[in-house]
Protein backbone atom coordinates (compact mmCIF):
# COMPACT_ATOMS: atom_id res chain seq x y z
CA UNK A 1 0.00 0.00 0.00
CA UNK A 2 0.69 3.69 -0.90
CA UNK A 3 3.88 2.22 -3.14
CA UNK A 4 3.94 4.57 -5.90
CA UNK A 5 4.64 1.76 -8.56
CA UNK A 6 1.08 0.70 -7.04
CA UNK A 7 -1.44 0.58 -10.06
CA UNK A 8 -4.63 -0.66 -7.95
CA UNK A 9 -4.71 -0.12 -4.47
CA UNK A 10 -7.70 -2.35 -2.43
CA UNK A 11 -8.24 -1.76 0.91
CA UNK A 12 -10.82 -4.19 2.72
CA UNK A 13 -12.86 -4.41 -0.27
CA UNK A 14 -16.33 -6.08 0.37
CA UNK A 15 -19.41 -6.88 -1.72
CA UNK A 16 -22.58 -8.40 -0.31
CA UNK A 17 -25.61 -9.41 -2.21
CA UNK A 18 -28.43 -9.67 0.07
CA UNK A 19 -27.13 -12.34 3.00
CA UNK A 20 -24.61 -13.57 0.86
CA UNK A 21 -21.20 -11.65 1.19
CA UNK A 22 -19.26 -12.34 -1.96
CA UNK A 23 -16.22 -10.63 -1.08
CA UNK A 24 -15.33 -10.43 2.36
CA UNK A 25 -12.75 -7.36 2.83
CA UNK A 26 -9.60 -7.78 0.77
CA UNK A 27 -6.87 -5.78 1.10
CA UNK A 28 -3.88 -6.08 -1.55
CA UNK A 29 -1.77 -4.26 -4.35
CA UNK A 30 -0.51 -4.49 -7.94
CA UNK A 31 2.18 -3.17 -9.01
CA UNK A 32 2.28 -1.45 -12.16
CA UNK A 33 3.40 -3.54 -15.17
CA UNK A 34 3.06 -6.93 -13.50
CA UNK A 35 0.86 -10.07 -14.17
CA UNK A 36 -1.59 -10.40 -11.25
CA UNK A 37 -3.05 -13.92 -11.56
CA UNK A 38 -6.36 -14.00 -9.43
CA UNK A 39 -7.06 -17.29 -8.62
CA UNK A 40 -9.72 -19.28 -6.41
CA UNK A 41 -12.36 -21.87 -6.63
CA UNK A 42 -15.75 -21.31 -8.77
CA UNK A 43 -17.89 -19.13 -6.50
CA UNK A 44 -14.95 -17.60 -4.89
CA UNK A 45 -15.35 -14.04 -5.32
CA UNK A 46 -13.08 -13.32 -8.56
CA UNK A 47 -15.26 -11.82 -11.11
CA UNK A 48 -17.25 -9.84 -8.56
CA UNK A 49 -14.00 -8.30 -7.56
CA UNK A 50 -12.66 -7.67 -10.93
CA UNK A 51 -16.17 -5.77 -11.89
CA UNK A 52 -15.67 -3.64 -8.61
CA UNK A 53 -12.35 -2.28 -10.16
CA UNK A 54 -13.94 -1.94 -13.64
CA UNK A 55 -16.65 0.29 -11.71
CA UNK A 56 -19.08 -2.08 -12.95
CA UNK A 57 -20.12 -3.20 -9.26
CA UNK A 58 -20.38 -0.22 -6.38
CA UNK A 59 -18.56 -2.15 -3.55
CA UNK A 60 -20.76 -2.33 0.00
CA UNK A 61 -17.67 -0.85 1.78
CA UNK A 62 -13.83 -0.52 1.46
CA UNK A 63 -11.59 1.62 -1.02
CA UNK A 64 -10.00 0.45 -4.27
CA UNK A 65 -7.54 2.91 -6.64
CA UNK A 66 -6.81 1.94 -10.44
CA UNK A 67 -4.19 4.28 -11.76
CA UNK A 68 -4.63 6.30 -8.97
CA UNK A 69 -8.08 6.80 -9.00
CA UNK A 70 -10.95 5.70 -6.86
CA UNK A 71 -13.23 3.48 -8.21
CA UNK A 72 -16.66 4.97 -6.48
CA UNK A 73 -15.41 8.54 -6.67
CA UNK A 74 -14.12 8.82 -10.01
CA UNK A 75 -14.99 5.99 -11.91
CA UNK A 76 -14.99 7.98 -15.52
CA UNK A 77 -11.34 8.21 -15.05
CA UNK A 78 -10.76 5.11 -13.92
CA UNK A 79 -12.25 3.58 -17.27
CA UNK A 80 -10.32 5.89 -19.18
CA UNK A 81 -7.02 3.75 -17.80
CA UNK A 82 -8.74 0.23 -17.96
CA UNK A 83 -9.38 -2.69 -20.64
CA UNK A 84 -12.00 -5.75 -19.31
CA UNK A 85 -12.04 -9.36 -21.42
CA UNK A 86 -14.91 -9.86 -19.48
CA UNK A 87 -16.30 -13.69 -19.03
CA UNK A 88 -19.24 -13.24 -21.48
CA UNK A 89 -18.31 -12.19 -24.97
CA UNK A 90 -19.46 -8.93 -26.48
CA UNK A 91 -19.19 -9.21 -30.04
CA UNK A 92 -21.90 -8.28 -32.71
CA UNK A 93 -22.07 -11.29 -35.24
CA UNK A 94 -23.25 -9.12 -37.85
CA UNK A 95 -20.62 -7.13 -37.75
CA UNK A 96 -16.86 -7.77 -39.30
CA UNK A 97 -14.42 -7.76 -36.63
CA UNK A 98 -13.56 -4.58 -38.14
CA UNK A 99 -16.65 -2.90 -37.75
CA UNK A 100 -17.36 -4.20 -34.29
CA UNK A 101 -14.01 -2.16 -33.28
CA UNK A 102 -15.32 0.72 -35.20
CA UNK A 103 -18.36 0.62 -33.30
CA UNK A 104 -16.82 -0.45 -30.03
CA UNK A 105 -13.98 2.59 -30.64
CA UNK A 106 -17.51 5.02 -31.57
CA UNK A 107 -18.23 4.33 -27.81
CA UNK A 108 -15.48 4.87 -26.36
CA UNK A 109 -14.64 8.48 -27.72
CA UNK A 110 -11.81 7.13 -30.01
CA UNK A 111 -11.64 9.32 -33.14
CA UNK A 112 -12.43 7.16 -36.37
CA UNK A 113 -9.12 7.31 -37.91
CA UNK A 114 -7.33 6.41 -34.30
CA UNK A 115 -9.52 3.40 -33.98
CA UNK A 116 -8.82 2.16 -37.40
CA UNK A 117 -5.62 2.49 -36.99
CA UNK A 118 -5.40 1.00 -33.58
CA UNK A 119 -7.88 -1.53 -34.23
CA UNK A 120 -5.38 -3.07 -37.18
CA UNK A 121 -2.40 -3.15 -35.01
CA UNK A 122 -4.14 -4.96 -32.03
CA UNK A 123 -6.11 -7.42 -35.13
CA UNK A 124 -2.17 -8.41 -36.44
CA UNK A 125 -1.23 -8.36 -33.30
CA UNK A 126 -3.63 -11.62 -32.23
CA UNK A 127 -2.80 -12.95 -35.65
CA UNK A 128 -6.49 -12.10 -36.97
CA UNK A 129 -5.83 -9.66 -39.33
CA UNK A 130 -6.68 -12.29 -42.27
CA UNK A 131 -10.52 -12.35 -41.03
CA UNK A 132 -10.50 -8.41 -40.10
CA UNK A 133 -13.78 -7.59 -42.76
CA UNK A 134 -15.23 -11.36 -42.00
CA UNK A 135 -18.77 -11.55 -40.33
CA UNK A 136 -18.07 -12.11 -36.50
CA UNK A 137 -20.73 -14.34 -36.89
CA UNK A 138 -18.64 -16.88 -38.91
CA UNK A 139 -15.97 -16.88 -36.30
CA UNK A 140 -14.44 -19.76 -33.90
CA UNK A 141 -14.57 -19.16 -30.48
CA UNK A 142 -11.35 -18.60 -30.24
CA UNK A 143 -11.34 -16.42 -33.03
CA UNK A 144 -14.02 -14.43 -31.77
CA UNK A 145 -12.22 -13.98 -28.56
CA UNK A 146 -9.41 -12.82 -30.07
CA UNK A 147 -11.68 -9.94 -31.50
CA UNK A 148 -12.88 -9.36 -27.92
CA UNK A 149 -9.11 -8.71 -26.47
CA UNK A 150 -8.73 -6.25 -29.18
CA UNK A 151 -11.73 -4.53 -28.13
CA UNK A 152 -10.37 -4.19 -24.82
CA UNK A 153 -7.55 -2.91 -25.87
CA UNK A 154 -8.69 -0.22 -28.19
CA UNK A 155 -8.39 2.25 -25.76
CA UNK A 156 -4.48 1.57 -25.17
CA UNK A 157 -5.47 1.05 -21.46
CA UNK A 158 -3.07 0.68 -18.49
CA UNK A 159 -4.15 -2.20 -17.07
CA UNK A 160 -6.22 -5.07 -18.29
CA UNK A 161 -8.42 -7.48 -16.77
CA UNK A 162 -8.46 -10.93 -18.50
CA UNK A 163 -11.35 -12.97 -16.37
CA UNK A 164 -10.75 -16.58 -17.70
CA UNK A 165 -9.49 -15.67 -21.69
CA UNK A 166 -8.70 -18.86 -22.19
CA UNK A 167 -11.79 -20.50 -21.53
CA UNK A 168 -13.10 -23.01 -23.98
CA UNK A 169 -10.43 -22.39 -26.02
CA UNK A 170 -8.08 -25.25 -28.19
CA UNK A 171 -4.16 -25.45 -27.01
CA UNK A 172 -3.21 -23.52 -30.01
CA UNK A 173 -5.89 -20.59 -29.37
CA UNK A 174 -4.82 -20.63 -25.52
CA UNK A 175 -1.19 -20.98 -26.59
CA UNK A 176 -1.38 -17.91 -28.88
CA UNK A 177 -3.48 -15.68 -26.74
CA UNK A 178 -0.96 -16.66 -23.41
CA UNK A 179 1.80 -15.58 -25.67
CA UNK A 180 0.14 -12.65 -26.65
CA UNK A 181 0.03 -11.38 -22.53
CA UNK A 182 3.57 -12.20 -22.64
CA UNK A 183 3.90 -9.78 -24.84
CA UNK A 184 1.38 -7.24 -23.42
CA UNK A 185 3.58 -7.84 -20.04
CA UNK A 186 6.87 -6.85 -22.03
CA UNK A 187 5.25 -3.85 -23.59
CA UNK A 188 5.07 -2.64 -19.78
CA UNK A 189 0.71 -3.09 -19.46
CA UNK A 190 -0.24 -4.25 -15.78
CA UNK A 191 -2.53 -7.48 -16.88
CA UNK A 192 -4.97 -9.11 -13.94
CA UNK A 193 -5.61 -12.75 -15.17
CA UNK A 194 -8.10 -14.92 -13.71
CA UNK A 195 -7.63 -18.63 -14.59
CA UNK A 196 -8.76 -22.02 -13.49
CA UNK A 197 -5.69 -23.73 -15.30
CA UNK A 198 -3.27 -23.59 -13.05
CA UNK A 199 0.13 -24.26 -15.05
CA UNK A 200 -1.65 -20.60 -17.30
CA UNK A 201 -1.09 -18.88 -14.03
CA UNK A 202 2.01 -20.28 -12.84
CA UNK A 203 3.71 -19.44 -16.30
CA UNK A 204 2.62 -15.98 -16.56
CA UNK A 205 2.51 -14.32 -13.46
CA UNK A 206 5.03 -12.65 -11.57
CA UNK A 207 2.32 -12.51 -8.42
CA UNK A 208 -0.51 -14.72 -7.61
CA UNK A 209 -3.31 -13.93 -5.27
CA UNK A 210 -5.90 -17.04 -4.11
CA UNK A 211 -9.41 -16.03 -2.85
CA UNK A 212 -11.72 -18.21 -1.39
CA UNK A 213 -15.55 -17.83 -0.09
CA UNK A 214 -14.51 -13.79 -0.51
CA UNK A 215 -11.43 -14.15 1.47
CA UNK A 216 -7.47 -14.14 0.60
CA UNK A 217 -5.85 -17.09 1.67
CA UNK A 218 -2.50 -16.53 0.01
CA UNK A 219 -0.54 -13.97 -2.26
CA UNK A 220 3.45 -14.22 -3.42
CA UNK A 221 4.85 -15.72 -6.11
CA UNK A 222 4.31 -18.54 -8.19
CA UNK A 223 7.58 -19.71 -7.01
CA UNK A 224 7.43 -19.07 -3.24
CA UNK A 225 3.75 -20.37 -3.14
CA UNK A 226 5.44 -23.88 -3.97
CA UNK A 227 8.12 -23.83 -2.34
CA UNK A 228 5.74 -23.00 0.61
CA UNK A 229 4.61 -26.43 0.93
CA UNK A 230 6.58 -29.84 1.75
CA UNK A 231 6.27 -31.55 -1.83
CA UNK A 232 8.66 -32.07 -3.71
CA UNK A 233 8.09 -30.86 -7.32
CA UNK A 234 4.92 -28.92 -6.04
CA UNK A 235 2.95 -27.36 -8.67
CA UNK A 236 0.70 -24.82 -8.39
CA UNK A 237 -2.29 -27.27 -8.44
CA UNK A 238 -1.05 -28.71 -5.16
CA UNK A 239 -0.48 -25.41 -3.59
CA UNK A 240 -4.25 -24.24 -4.66
CA UNK A 241 -5.94 -27.39 -3.70
CA UNK A 242 -4.05 -28.22 -0.46
CA UNK A 243 -5.20 -24.09 0.49
CA UNK A 244 -8.83 -24.59 -1.20
CA UNK A 245 -9.80 -28.32 -0.42
CA UNK A 246 -10.58 -30.55 -2.46
CA UNK A 247 -14.63 -30.66 -1.77
CA UNK A 248 -15.94 -29.18 -4.99
CA UNK A 249 -18.04 -26.18 -5.06
CA UNK A 250 -21.06 -26.44 -6.78
CA UNK A 251 -24.51 -26.78 -4.23
CA UNK A 252 -24.53 -30.04 -5.10
CA UNK A 253 -21.23 -31.41 -4.65
CA UNK A 254 -22.16 -33.51 -1.71
CA UNK A 255 -23.77 -36.15 -4.34
CA UNK A 256 -20.42 -36.45 -6.40
CA UNK A 257 -18.66 -39.21 -3.92
CA UNK A 258 -21.61 -41.73 -3.66
CA UNK A 259 -21.99 -41.04 -7.73
CA UNK A 260 -18.68 -42.02 -7.81
CA UNK A 261 -18.60 -44.86 -5.61
CA UNK A 262 -21.01 -46.23 -8.03
CA UNK A 263 -19.20 -45.80 -10.77
CA UNK A 264 -16.08 -47.91 -9.42
CA UNK A 265 -18.16 -50.66 -8.30
CA UNK A 266 -18.50 -48.69 -4.10
CA UNK A 267 -14.43 -48.20 -3.96
CA UNK A 268 -14.75 -44.06 -4.32
CA UNK A 269 -10.60 -43.65 -4.18
CA UNK A 270 -9.68 -40.16 -2.57
CA UNK A 271 -6.40 -39.51 -3.98
N1 LIG B 1 -25.33 -10.25 -9.14
C1 LIG B 1 -25.26 -11.18 -8.19
N2 LIG B 1 -26.29 -11.38 -7.32
C2 LIG B 1 -26.21 -12.31 -6.35
N3 LIG B 1 -25.14 -13.10 -6.14
C3 LIG B 1 -24.09 -12.95 -6.96
C4 LIG B 1 -24.09 -11.98 -8.03
N4 LIG B 1 -22.90 -12.07 -8.67
C5 LIG B 1 -22.21 -13.03 -8.05
N5 LIG B 1 -22.91 -13.57 -7.03
C6 LIG B 1 -22.44 -14.62 -6.11
O1 LIG B 1 -21.24 -14.17 -5.52
C7 LIG B 1 -20.33 -15.24 -5.35
C8 LIG B 1 -19.03 -14.91 -6.06
O2 LIG B 1 -19.28 -14.97 -7.46
P1 LIG B 1 -18.16 -14.64 -8.55
O3 LIG B 1 -18.83 -14.62 -9.85
O4 LIG B 1 -17.42 -13.43 -8.13
O5 LIG B 1 -17.21 -15.91 -8.41
P2 LIG B 1 -15.93 -16.32 -9.28
O6 LIG B 1 -14.80 -16.47 -8.32
O7 LIG B 1 -15.77 -15.40 -10.42
O8 LIG B 1 -16.35 -17.79 -9.77
P3 LIG B 1 -16.09 -18.56 -11.19
O9 LIG B 1 -14.75 -19.18 -11.05
O10 LIG B 1 -17.17 -19.58 -11.19
O11 LIG B 1 -16.20 -17.56 -12.29
C9 LIG B 1 -21.03 -16.49 -5.85
O12 LIG B 1 -21.62 -17.12 -4.76
C10 LIG B 1 -22.08 -15.92 -6.80
O13 LIG B 1 -23.19 -16.79 -6.90
MG1 LIG C 1 -15.86 -15.63 -12.45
Amino acid sequence: MNDSSDIIEVKNLTKKFKDLTAVDGISFSVREGEVFGFLGPNGAGKTTTIKMLCTLLRPTSGQALVSGQDVVKSPSEVRKHIGLVAEKLILYDRLTAMENLKFFGSLYHIPKQEVVARATKWLKALEMEKWQDKMAGTFSTGMKQRVNIARALLTEPEVIFLDEPTLGLDPQTSRSIRNFIDDLHAHGVTVILTTHIMPEADELSDNIAIIDHGKIIAMDTPQNLKASIKKDNATLEDVFLRLTGRDMREDSHEHIPSARAHMFGGKSRVR
